[in-house]
């Protein structure tokens, strides 16, 4: 039988159509366009994540016997807010992950309610990206919008609704929501209460590889699908990129350079970071991890690239910069150009170079937004280590993590062998995972990751490198806290 895996990015929507052996069959994506309607806002409107996962289908369905197809999945950009009213009408244009709007709202909570108690309700504190700080936002600052919604969904999950018109969640998607409490697997009535929701309101949740129900019959029609197709509860994008690079079972890492960067560790136990910095969250595959995740990585990248040097050649760009200079870059960059989450959970952080000199070069800035990105990373690790958890390896994914220099970078400032798998479409492959596993094609997703995921490559660190990237580290790490009272200042 098939499968198809579906990824909404921010920027796209990726979908994979694959068989039982793992391989890809088809593949079809499409864009859609970000908007960020005041300082710091970032929005999207459903209708485009619908419209462009539409036209992908048709494609997809094309390339086959669409009788070969017995499941659907989505995984999805976490921790966004979508809302519709009681006609099923979207209210309002979907508030996104890194949207930073809710300053206000996550300090209040964070000091208000208090991080104990946030810790003990939901097994986390507020970030300005997470969804319960978006709902306070909407009460405040849009009170009809907020006493019309019906349905509070998350963005994948607005995919699975036009599917099969069921209101649903899955386990890792709704841990970033603020509102699970993650060790319990169930809907905090203390967070529900905070936020004035009620539990109606709230999607039904399930296992990521629960089948929550089949196709809508004008869908089956409209596709020329089955009507009996399952569709799966999917997961948020790291969770489904975890399962795509078989991050599964106790003590594995992934890391994700895609727009957002993220350290992904899974655990058999629900472990509570008392500090905040990592995300207790739960996993796709029935079990827990903890995440550290930046807001900008290969966004800062892109940001450097296509806005400031004109250029859309990262390889020829990448070209000029030799492997002798690695490790000996004066200029550091702070990878904050949307303010930062893990670890530091400070909305008004921004970009920063420091250490230029006249002789400094394109190339010296070039490497420094590389560097600064692991370095960012490297700190989410350093969280993680403080919590008694000491990854020895990595599984790497995502846009970034297609550069050989830059693997090469993050293999030596984390100080760890980074292996890339065979499919480099994390999300959506784990999506079609999730959707194989719902039908019954594999007992459980562990085995299923198992059996489909194979190492491609393993970049080892040097001796020598990593000295040098640690020094430079220990500078990286010595500057955000000279300007967080700036930050503050200047917003
Ligand atoms: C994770 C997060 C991002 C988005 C990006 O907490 O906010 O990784 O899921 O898609």
């Amino acid at each position: 039988m098939q499968y198809i895996g579906i990824d909404l990015g921010t920027s796209a929507v990726k979908l994979l159509l694959t068989d039982e052996t793992g391989a890809i069959l088809a593949s079809a994506q499409a864009d859609y366009p970000l908007h960020f309607p005041g300082p710091g806002w970032s929005e999207q409107d459903p209708a485009d994540w619908w419209d462009q996962t539409a036209a992908c289908l048709k494609k997809l369905i094309q390339q086959t016997d669409p009788k070969q197809i017995a499941g659907i999945s989505v995984g999805g950009q976490m921790h966004g807010l979508v809302i519709l009213d009681r006609n099923d009408r979207v209210i309002r244009p979907a508030i996104l992950w890194n949207d930073n709007r809710t300053a206000v709202q996550t300090d209040w909570l964070n000091r208000e309610i208090g991080k104990e108690n946030l810790l003990k309700y939901t097994a986390n504190i507020a970030f300005a990206g997470f969804t319960a700080p978006k709902l306070l936002w909407l009460r405040a600052e849009e009170p009809e919008n907020f006493s019309a919604i019906e349905k509070i969904m998350l963005p994948k999950d607005y995919l699975t609704f036009r599917l099969t018109g069921v209101h649903c969640t899955d386990y890792s998607d709704a841990s970033g929501t603020l509102l699970l409490d993650v060790k319990r697997r169930r809907w905090s009535q203390e967070m529900l209460g905070i936020c004035g929701i009620e539990e109606r309101q709230m999607p039904a949740l399930f296992e990521s590889y629960e089948p929550v129900g089949t196709l809508r019959a004008e869908i089956a029609e409209a596709f020329g699908l089955p009507a009996h197709v399952k569709v799966a509860a999917g997961a948020g994008d790291n969770a489904a990129a975890a399962i795509g690079t078989g991050t599964v079972g106790e003590m594995q890492c992934n890391i994700s350079v895609g727009t957002s960067g993220t350290v992904f560790l899974t655990a058999k136990n629900c472990m509570v970071d008392p500090n905040g910095a990592l995300h207790s969250f739960a996993h796709a595959d029935g079990n827990f991890h903890l995440m550290g995740c930046m807001l900008s990585a290969a966004a800062c990248n892109r940001w450097w690239m296509e806005n400031i040097l004109g250029t859309s050649d990262y390889d020829k760009a990448q070209k000029r910069i030799s492997t002798e200079r690695l490790g000996t870059n004066p200029v550091i960059f702070l990878p904050y150009l949307m303010g930062e989450r893990s670890p530091h959970n400070d909305p008004y952080a921004r970009g920063c170079f420091v250490g230029m000199s006249m002789d400094t070069t394109r190339e010296d800035m070039m490497l420094a937004v590389l560097e600064g990105v692991a370095f960012g990373l490297r700190d989410n690790v350093e969280a993680a280590k403080a919590l008694g958890v000491t990854p020895l390896s990595s599984r790497v994914c995502g846009g970034g993590a297609k550069s050989e220099l830059w693997r090469k970078i993050l293999a030596n400032v984390l100080a760890m062998p980074l292996e890339r798998v065979e499919t480099e479409e994390g999300p959506a492959y784990g999506a079609s995972i999730l959707a194989a596993t719902a039908c019954g094609a594999f007992p459980n997703v562990k085995t299923a990751a198992d059996r489909l995921v194979k190492v491609r490559d393993v970049i080892e660190p040097d001796a020598i490198l990593m000295e040098k990237y640690e020094k430079k580290y220990q500078l990286f790490r010595s500057v955000y806290p000279k300007l967080k009272s700036l930050y503050r200042d200047m917003s």
